[in-house]
């Protein structure tokens, strides 16, 4: 069996993540991970929280918390709501970790020794009052463009100027509001990427089965005039990894720490580096290192398009430069945007649909299958209610739950708790098998494409296909005339259910649980030979019918939901 290492974008710390996120990283993630698991193949699935950078300092200060203890707060919090959506994470680390700070310095030291990182240095802002250089999202000031009083350092919020912090007029620091500002000198560290884009370019032109998303945002920054250019990789901040550290090949650099960009991919390395450390592996250098078992590896990357100019570039520089052989990501599955109700999904405005949220109104299954259903490949897509309730209520309480529902209920009404004995297949059922056989060739086939959509519209074309059997074979109709015909009919059902729950398991978890504990069958295995599978659970074994599945969602819900979530979260 094959070894595949799984990575889902590492969310960062600042709040709770929003469906849109979800399902451009994790979910899918999940999914894939938990379909080349039930094959048997060996998987080794990481997430992490993103800790360092201004987003994380200033989501502190504004919590009124030190950082470090905001951020352990918030990944305990980020990791209670993921096990909620059921995210199988082998690990989720931090990016924060001392291992991660450990491999961090010994990437840059490495990229250092290499020659790929000059010293640059430049004029910034400098806030006598607070001691410190401001980064750009810590000076405020009137937009020279349109007059806007609370204009930020990198760009104004109410003109979308992008603009540096010399343009502002009367900056003030939003650290402590001193206008005690002044230009100074400040030396940082630059990574040479221009130095390898010729090996980057190779690297991407041989990855012709990527989506074209991921590959055309690789080529533009690649091609673009000010694409790859060297790229500064440290701030004036005081949370972060030191860029000045014991054999650093520079001096100079006190105060200073990496850019969040730089040590964030880093944190996919450490992350099993962490899960080894926390004894839950034995071995990390075997899914990352090519010289030490993972060149049998296959390694695919999860995320939203925009990560994707730091993951086909940034990190791969960093990974080509250091010149040891660590393992390249071999397939980049990248999404685009989820918008909400008629908008966008905003988490500075607090517009949509919150994971903490959608948890307390409906169970993960729920969501998980929307979501993963409607996953925006090929272009954006859009969450609405109404949407949500039709396919929650077609696909997951009509077309499967009423059909374990069904065939459940009738056995036991008729033959009793136990998978009924008697009657033999007869044309139908051998018709039934076959459409079963292409279609879950079909299934793997869009499953081992990381093809999401397509995948969920074949899983439930297998679900219909066991409905419109039911529906022609009618055992209920059979039993008056031919009892021995209906047990075998009502025998298949059952072990259609086995199945359902099978191939299911890796969009709809619980669900699946539910549907084999209810059949007896907790260790159910992939299917290889359809007839085998349809005979799996024989005459005489016992179940229980099992709990309604899923719940209908009512008009008043759905109405009550699109209010409650209109405005801004409070
Ligand atoms: O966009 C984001 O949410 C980033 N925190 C993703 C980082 S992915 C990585 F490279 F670690
Ligand atoms: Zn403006």
């Amino acid at each position: 069996m094959a070894r595949h290492l799984i990575t889902s974008a590492i969310p960062y710390i600042n709040g709770i993540k929003h469906l849109g996120n979800l399902v451009g990283s994790q979910l899918p993630a999940d999914l894939y991970a938990r379909y080349l698991r039930g094959r048997g193949h060996e998987v080794l699935f990481l997430c992490a929280t993103d800790e360092h950078g201004t987003p994380a300092e200033l989501a502190a200060a504004k919590a009124g918390k030190p950082v470090a203890d905001y951020c352990a707060e918030m990944h305990a919090v980020q990791a209670e709501i993921a096990s909620g959506f059921r995210l199988s994470f082998d690990h989720f680390g931090r990016s924060s970790s001392a291992q991660n700070k450990a491999l961090t310095q010994h990437m840059a030291r490495r990229l250092g020794e290499a020659g790929l990182i000059r010293e640059v240095t430049e004029q910034q802002m400098y806030s006598v009052a607070d001691g410190r250089f401001l980064p750009d999202r810590y000076i405020e000031g009137t937009c020279p463009n349109c007059g806007f009083e609370s204009a930020r350092g990198d760009q104004c919020d109410n003109c979308t100027k992008q603009l540096d912090p010399i343009d502002l007029i009367n900056p003030r620091s939003t650290v402590s509001g001193s206008t005690d500002l002044e230009l100074r000198e400040t030396k940082h560290l630059y990574l040479r990427q221009s130095a390898l884009k010729g090996d980057l370019e190779a690297w991407i032109d041989g990855k012709t089965n990527w989506p074209v998303l991921s590959t055309s945002i690789a080529k533009k920054w690649l091609n673009d005039g000010d694409g790859l250019q060297d790229r500064g990789i440290t701030r004036d901040l005081a949370w972060g990894v030191p860029a000045q550290f014991a054999d650093a090949p520079w001096q100079g650099m006190d105060g200073k720490v990496f850019y969040v960009w730089f040590d964030a991919p880093i944190e996919y390395i450490a992350c099993a580096q962490e899960w080894v450390d926390a004894g839950k592996g034995a071995d990390w250098e075997r899914w990352w290192r090519t010289d030490k078992g993972a060149a049998d590896v296959t390694y695919t990357q999860f995320m939203g398009k925009d990560n994707v100019p730091f993951h086909t570039l940034s990190f791969p520089a960093t990974i080509l430069g250091s010149n040891e052989p660590w393992k390249l990501v071999d397939y980049i599955k990248s999404f685009n945007y989820l918008n909400y109700d008629g908008g966008q999904f905003s988490t500075s405005r607090g517009r949509g649909v919150f994971m903490d949220q959608a948890l307390e109104i409906l169970p993960s299954d729920y969501w998980r299958w929307w979501l993963l259903s409607h996953a925006p490949e090929t272009s954006d897509a859009e969450f609405t209610w109404e949407n949500f309730q039709a396919s929650v209520n077609k696909d997951l309480a009509d077309v499967l739950g009423n059909f374990v529902s069904r065939i459940t209920k009738f056995c036991r009404s008729k033959f009793g708790e136990t998978v009924p004995e008697g009657g033999t297949w007869g044309p139908q059922e051998d018709g039934l098998a076959e459409a079963l056989k292409s279609r879950l060739s079909a299934y793997e086939t869009f499953m081992d494409d990381k093809e999401v959509r397509k995948a969920a519209a074949e899983l439930r074309a297998i679900w219909v296909l066991g409905n419109e059997y039911l529906q022609s074979a009618a055992p209920w109709v059979t039993f008056k005339e031919d009892p021995e015909k209906a047990a075998m009919q009502t025998r298949l059902g059952l072990n259609l259910i086995r199945l359902y729950a099978n191939l299911a398991a890796p969009f709809i978890p619980d669900a699946s649980t539910t549907m084999l504990t209810a059949m007896n069958a907790q260790n159910a295995d992939w299917p290889t030979d359809m007839v085998e599978a349809l005979h799996s659970l024989p005459a005489g074994h016992a179940f229980v019918v099992p709990e309604v599945l899923f719940a209908k969602i009512s008009d008043e819900q759905r109405e009550d939901w699109q209010m409650r979530f209109a405005g801004v979260r409070t």
